[in-house]
């Protein structure tokens, strides 16, 4: 999704905002842009592509050391990726430049009437009609001409104005789409998330909806976009280490934070559980015990990967709490006619805490009188500011597009709440939560064990780069470890992978089984472990592929499956955390054998904060 960055300070403008830009990539782009104010003229460059074949455009030959400017990084909406339809946009009279984020819904009422009155357009996004509209309302204030712009606008947006006249200010405002400031000294910063000014400042200020800044060099002011009027403000210091944002000598950011992986866990349990009281601490909660007791149904709403640690969750919570768990997708959930009430607990689940169907989704439910919980890894993002209990998952900054650690966060994160749901409720004794919480803490050495050798993941996904399509089965908890997996193959290697419940083989995919169709079954020591081993039999006997995931010591799948991942033993409530790894590493080494952008896949974008 497109990222915005804006700096005032005594450094050259271009050089930072390149910087912040290229630490912007991972949100997705196709293509970049950077305007400064100089000698009070606007200096604008900007073009498809991406961000290395652009640095000679941008940064090598930038024509202007001006101290003042904006960037964007732009993935396509409304119009193609070309050099008009990029950001900054600018008026006519090439006045002022602003960068967008977001949709303006109205934008084709608001042109035809700028078009009536005589604005010149040159691109065909929804964007460029923030620019004139600005011009057409400025009279020398530049704020004033903002608000009242803004006013007229309805949708999604975080912006940041520059205006040739005033070469001492940047203007940004947000509404539904995240925006936050950044405090330096002698200079400060603004960007569409906190990763591209971590190298200059850890002290930020996140607007809320319907709020906006004036930065100048020295100072920040708030202000309400409804009348202007000026708002106070905390700032908070993000931890998180700048070097964390980099690749730390790994080839990807995926691979990188799948090795990430036993220190996230250990960082999502740090400090929440007492293992000699059997007792978990989940100190931003927000429920109360009567609350907890009242509750008598959990609904789980998120997308994409979250969606499926929430399919997970679903089995822990309801084995652990006793409670009916339904998990739905946030885009379906939101349109149709759910029954929620004030005993309903909804639980959102969110990597970057922006996703819009999400967000969506637990208004409605908030709307409806639920009791809203995020499982959440973005400090600050809108999904912390807008639920009532939080469950952060510490997994640090996610930079590839996959999600990969906050997964394994999340699942960590969500069986630390079930097993205190269980407690409280008195499903679960305090001698299981004991069991369960040194279990947990063994988990990262297992699976440093899986990352202290990957070759024969290696071996195996290198004689499958050419598949096209695949099958992933499991069943039980680690039915949603193959829609997972599936989802990991299909996001990076763009190779065709879809997941089914083992058990459902029979009732038609069984028809694809050829020897050109690989089955990736999930094997690993459970209570169902006999019936999968029975649906893989069938896919045998079918002159099908089969690649196991198994445990350690299981001989006699060997004599089954063509290839066989092995990988330490757990419990069956915590094997879809430790068998994700596998599936992720399977996924990389396919797309990086086939030579693809593994970090940025094709049509993707980190954080889909659109409809
Ligand atoms: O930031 P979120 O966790 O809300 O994002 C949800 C999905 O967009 C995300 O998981 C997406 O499916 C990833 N590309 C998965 O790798």
């Amino acid at each position: 999704m497109c990222g915005i960055i804006g700096y005032i300070g005594n450094n050259k403008a271009s050089e930072t905002i390149y910087d912040g830009l290229r630490r912007l990539e991972y949100r997705g782009y196709d293509s970049a842009g950077i305007a400064v104010v100089d000698n009070n003229q606007i200096i604008c460059k900007k073009e498809p592509g991406k961000l290395s074949d652009l640095k000679n455009l941008l940064l090598d030959t930038f024509p202007s050391d001006s101290t003042i400017g904006i960037g964007h990084t732009r993935w396509a909406t409304h119009g193609r990726p070309t050099t008009f339809n990029a950001h900054p946009h600018g008026d006519c009279k090439n006045s002022l430049m602003v960068a967008h984020n977001g949709i303006i819904e109205n934008y084709i009422k608001l042109k035809k009437n700028l078009l009536a009155q005589g604005h010149k357009f040159v691109s065909e996004t929804d964007s460029e009609v923030l620019a004139h509209l600005i011009e057409e309302k400025y009279t020398g204030d530049l704020k004033q001409a903002v608000l009242d712009a803004l006013h007229e606008v309805e949708g999604a947006y975080a912006i940041a104005v520059i205006h040739k006249d005033h070469p001492d200010k940047i203007l940004c405002a947000r509404k539904n789409a995240p925006l936050l400031v950044g405090h330096g000294t002698n200079e400060n910063f603004l960007a569409s998330d906190v990763t591209p000014i971590l190298p200059y400042t850890r002290k930020v200020t996140y607007l809320d909806n319907l709020e906006g800044a004036l930065v100048t060099k020295d100072s920040i002011e708030f202000f309400d976009l409804t009348d202007g009027t000026p708002l106070s403000k905390e700032s908070v210091t993000i931890d998180w280490n700048p070097v964390a944002a980099e690749k730390d000598g790994f080839p990807h950011f995926m691979l990188k934070e799948i090795y990430e992986q036993p220190q996230v866990i250990r960082n999502t349990i740090g400090g929440r559980t007492s293992e000699e009281e059997g007792k978990i601490y989940l100190d931003e909660l927000g429920l109360t015990g009567p609350e907890i007791y009242r509750t008598q149904r959990i609904i789980i709403v998120a997308c994409g990967t979250a969606y499926y640690a929430g399919c997970v969750a679903k089995y822990l919570l309801e084995e652990m709490v006793r409670i009916p768990v339904e998990c739905d997708s946030a885009s379906e959930f939101r349109y149709r006619k759910p029954l929620v009430d004030q005993n309903t607990l909804v639980i959102g689940i969110s990597q970057s805490g922006e996703t819009a169907d999400t967000l969506e989704a637990i208004r409605l439910a908030k709307q409806m009188g639920a009791k809203v919980l995020g499982v959440v890894n973005a400090k600050d993002s809108t999904m912390t500011r807008e639920v009532d209990g939080l469950v952060y998952i510490h997994a640090g900054p996610e930079i590839a597009v996959a999600s990969t650690k906050a997964y394994i966060a999340m699942l960590t994160a969500l069986t630390l709440l079930a097993l205190m749901l269980g407690k409280i409720r008195s499903v679960l004794t305090p001698e299981y939560v004991k069991e369960k919480i040194s279990e947990l803490k063994v988990l990262p050495q297992k699976i440093e064990q899986i990352l202290e050798n990957t070759k024969p993941i290696q071996e195996i996904a290198r004689k499958y780069i050419n598949a096209k399509s695949f099958l992933y089965i499991g069943r039980g908890v680690n039915f949603p470890t193959a829609m997972e997996g599936a989802l990991k193959l299909k996001e990076v290697s763009y190779i065709h992978a879809q997941a089914y419940a083992a058990g459902e083989m029979k009732h038609g995919p069984i028809a694809l089984i050829d020897d050109k169709m690989p089955v990736f079954a999930i094997l690993t020591k459970s209570d169902l472990y006999k019936k999968t081993l029975s649906n893989v039999e069938e896919v045998k006997a079918r002159k099908g592929t089969v690649i196991a995931l198994a445990s350690e010591g299981d001989e006699h799948i060997q004599d089954v499956a063509d290839n066989v991942i092995y990988i330490p033993e757990v419990s069956e409530v915590f094997s879809p955390i430790i068998n994700a790894v596998p599936l992720q590493l399977f996924a990389y080494y396919v797309a990086d054998f086939k030579g693809l952008d593994v970090d940025q896949p094709r049509n993707l974008a980190k954080s889909v904060t659109v409809e």
